[in-house]
Parts: C-alpha cells; sequence; structure tokens
C-alpha cells in the first residue's frame, strides 16, 4: 500500500475485563508504530466471582477510561489535537462496556473534529500481526481467548471468512472452568499450564473431541465434563493429582490444536495455492507456552510460516484498536458519530463494508 499519508491515532479497547487505550503510528510505508499503550486489568475486581461480571466491568471502565487515555497521550508527548484520528472498539462484547469506550470515542472525534473508526475488536486481533511482524496477506488467523476460539481466513481488511469456531465453550473458558472445578485461582488458563508443567500428561486420558472430523470447529464442553467426573472420583485430591489433571487435560488440547491447525493449513494450500502458508495468533490462550509449541509443530509439518505476537498484544490492549482503526482510516474507511456498539458482530459481516487491501 502506497501514496497514504502518515497517520496518528488513539485506539480505545473496553469490551471486556481490560480499560486500555493507546497511540500507534502507521507510516506511508504501511508499517505501524506502538508510541505508547496503557492497559489496566480489571482481574482484582473480577477474581472473587470466579470470570468477569459485565455490571462491575462497565462501572470500571467509566472510572478509569478517562485517565488512562489521557496517559496514553501523556505518554506519547502528543496533544489531543494532534490525533489524526480515533478509534474504538464498537463490539463484540460486553455491551455496557463497548458503550463507555465508543462514547468517549465519539465525544473525542466530534471535540477535536478528526474521524472516528469503529473497530470490529477481532479484526484488531486479526491485524496485530501486520503491526508486529508487517505480515502481507493472506494468512490464517487462530484467535484462542476467554470468548473466542476460531480459524478465520484473513485476505485483506475487512476481508475475513469464519472457517471453524468452537460448538460449545472457548479455549481459554475452559481452561477457566477446568482451574475452577480445581479450586485453582481465576483466571485459571496461566494456574493451569503452571501445573501442567509438573504434571503427568499420561495419567489421566481425556478426550479429544471432533479429533478425527475434517471439519475445524471445536468443542471443549465433553472434555471439561470429562475432567470434571475424573476429579470427581478421585476425590479428594492430592497436589501431585491437581498437577496430573492439569497436565493431562492440557496434553488433550495441545493435541486437538495440532490436529486442526494442521488440517486448516491443508485447506490454506488447497484454497490459495498461490500464496505462502501463513498462521498468526491471537487472544489469551496464546500466552500458553505448550499450545505454541503445537502450533510451532503443525506450522513446520506444514512448511508454514508462524507468528505469535508478544504476549501483552495477543490480550486485549487498545493499540490492536489503533492499528485496525489506521488501516481502515488508510482505506478511507471511517463511521459516522452515530455508529452503534454491538454486543454480537461476526468478522464475516465487515465484508459487506469493508475493502481489500492493494
Ligand atoms: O484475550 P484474553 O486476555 O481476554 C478475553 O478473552 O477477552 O484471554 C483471556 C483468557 C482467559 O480465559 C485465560 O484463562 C486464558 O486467556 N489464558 C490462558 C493462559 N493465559 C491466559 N490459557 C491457557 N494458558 C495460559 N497461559
Ligand atoms: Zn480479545
Amino acid at each position: 500500500m502506497t501514496g497514504q499519508a502518515q497517520a496518528t491515532l488513539l485506539g480505545i479497547e473496553t469490551s471486556c475485563d481490560e480499560t486500555a487505550a493507546a497511540v500507534v503510528v502507521r507510516d506511508r510505508t504501511g508499517a505501524g508504530r506502538i508510541v505508547s499503550n496503557i492497559v489496566r486489568s480489571q482481574i482484582e475486581e473480577h477474581a472473587p466471582f470466579g470470570g468477569v461480571v459485565p455490571e462491575l466491568a462497565a462501572r470500571a471502565h467509566v472510572v478509569h477510561l478517562d485517565a488512562i487515555f489521557a496517559r496514553a497521550l501523556a505518554e506519547a508527548g502528543l496533544a489531543l489535537a494532534e490525533i489524526d484520528a480515533v478509534a474504538a472498539t464498537a463490539g463484540p462484547g460486553l455491551i455496557g462496556g463497548v458503550l463507555v469506550g465508543l462514547t468517549t470515542a465519539k465525544a473525542l472525534a466530534a471535540a477535536t473534529g478528526k474521524p472516528l473508526i469503529g473497530v470490529n475488536h477481532l479484526e484488531g486481533h486479526a491485524l496485530t500481526a501486520r503491526l508486529t511482524d508487517g505480515i502481507a496477506f493472506p494468512y490464517l488467523m487462530l484467535l484462542v481467548s476467554g470468548g473466542h476460539s476460531q480459524y478465520v481466513l484473513v485476505e485483506g481488511v475487512g476481508r475475513y471468512t469464519r472457517w471453524g469456531t468452537t460448538i460449545d465453550d472457548a479455549l481459554g473458558e475452559a481452561f477457566d472452568k477446568v482451574a475452577k472445578l480445581l479450586g485453582l485461582a481465576y483466571p485459571g488458563g496461566p494456574e493451569v499450564e503452571k501445573l501442567a508443567a509438573i504434571g503427568d500428561p499420561a495419567r489421566f486420558a481425556f478426550p479429544r473431541p471432533l479429533l478425527r472430523e475434517k471439519r475445524l470447529d471445536f468443542s471443549f464442553s465433553g472434555l471439561k465434563t470429562a475432567v470434571r467426573l475424573t476429579a470427581e472420583k478421585t476425590a479428594p485430591l492430592t497436589d501431585t493429582d491437581v498437577a496430573d489433571i492439569c497436565a493431562s487435560f492440557q496434553m488433550a488440547i495441545t493435541d486437538i490444536i495440532r490436529a486442526r491447525t494442521g488440517t486448516a493449513l491443508v485447506r490454506f494450500a488447497e484454497e490459495l495455492p498461490d500464496a505462502p502458508p501463513q498462521i498468526v495468533v491471537a487472544g489469551g490462550v496464546a500466552a500458553n507456552r505448550a499450545i505454541g509449541l503445537a502450533l510451532r509443530q503443525a506450522a513446520d509439518e506444514h512448511g508454514a510460516r508462524l507468528v505469535v505476537p508478544p504476549a501483552a498484544l495477543c490480550t486485549d490492549n487498545g493499540a490492536m484498536i489503533a492499528w485496525a482503526g489506521a488501516e481502515r482510516l488508510a482505506l478511507g474507511l471511517t463511521d459516522p458519530l452515530d455508529i452503534a456498539a454491538r454486543a454480537r458482530w461476526p468478522l464475516d459481516d465487515l465484508g459487506r463494508t469493508g475493502q481489500g487491501a492493494a
């Protein structure tokens, strides 16, 4: 992409339990640079409830967002008037939180007269690897977070095709639920990974749902139920039992991810025979090293490039929203001030308004 002016964007993210704002520059060659990136996690507010409480999340965003975006500007050494456009998550997510961020962005855009870009949160995840690694279209994305588990073909800005999703729990949710039933702290993913490292992955033979199928969907609830039944049968659980359950659970997950990703890369080669195979990962679960290794094995086996952005950019943040906003702005895709916040907003829907990249 050539010929565009450099643009500096403020990005705001409030769709779940992170209050986040960042300043990102996209230069005229299309390369991105993070100038500031402030994230305030609400984990402590939600931990006593073992999950995100939507009303608490929305209130915390109201309390903290002003200071967070002011800090993002201050760390960038910029006044609001020096920003070229304001981007905010417009969905999907917890609607109270999305409204807080989007309304704030509208106010900033109205006050400065600068363009507003309402970003699909999933598009933020999908385009992050272009900010961090300058990866060219097309590529495959595996998004694995607390709310999503999906393979998406990314062919351009606004051009996304979902190839598979979970038919029940998201992967992060499965980690969190397993952790909860084992009495581990919230969020459960990191706890399960820690204990899995010292447990015996061969002790319990947990199911690998849909493993042999060609489709790219996930199902984790049967696996979670098997873990629960095993925990009940083995109770009272010793520390060793808990570690062995974590290790066996994580082994089932990595087997599923490796196989599914292999299937996805075969499909990529079939449908896009002229494109070099590439896969990027996004979402909080991407921080899991065993899963990262499974992805590496699948990518190596299929001769694909794997991009794993730094963990802080895989979890929710403002930089990915600012960057997605910058990519859209470069294509002239801005939004009116009355753009609606959306609790549900599948990525495929962007195809109607989005444009391909040159
Ligand atoms: O993307 P993210 O920060 O937030 C949203 O889902 O919006 O992802 C959080 C999820 C949680 O379910 C958490 O348990 C999971 O990512 N997670 C992990 C790890 N770190 C975070 N799951 C497995 N292993 C990890 N190391
Ligand atoms: Zn997310």
